[in-house]
């Protein structure tokens, strides 16, 4: 079972990139404990980051038949996104979006998100944990959708 973890712009720059706000933690430190978790979880992972919004895209279309989850951090394009949110409403795979700070206690420009409206549920606001927490609860929906169950979170 293999679940797509898919990293958007400028996060390749965490542990430099606005510690204040984002942590020290790089992408590297966070994809590690990822994994780690998976492992523990009996599940594999296919791991992306890009800067470019139709890389995003093109990873998601080709989640399917390959992955059965997708957890995302669209960082920027959280905000801008149709295309990302047009590809995740299409591929239908349940998807959980992560940010690392609140977005709901930035600027304004932060506060909407695209993708949340086709997500399964958003983390935002715990730092890396929040990824855990996020593989935790999408391997939970996933397992449930494979096993034909339905109900809350799936
Ligand atoms: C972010 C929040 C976004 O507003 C921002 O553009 C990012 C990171 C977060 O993880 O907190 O790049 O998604």
């Amino acid at each position: 079972m293999n679940l797509l973890i898919l990293h958007g712009p400028n996060l390749n720059l965490l542990g430099t990139r606005e510690p204040g706000i984002y942590g020290s933690d790089t992408l590297e430190d966070i994809n590690s404990s990822l994994h780690e978790l998976a492992e523990e979880l009996g599940c594999t992972l296919t791991i992306i980051q890009s800067n470019h919004e139709g890389v995003l895209v093109d990873a998601i279309q080709a989640s399917v038949g390959m992955s059965v989850g997708i957890l995302i951090n669209p960082a920027a394009y959280t905000h801008t996104s149709v295309a990302i949110r047009d590809a995740l409403a299409a591929v239908g795979l349940p998807t959980v979006e992560i940010h690392l700070s609140n977005i709901h206690r930035r600027e304004e420009f932060r506060q909407h998100s695209y993708i949340a409206p086709v997500a399964v549920g958003q983390i935002s606001g715990f730092g890396p944990a929040g990824y855990l927490l996020g593989l935790r609860a999408l391997f939970t929906i996933a397992i449930k959708r494979l096993s034909g169950e339905s109900g809350c979170g799936t």
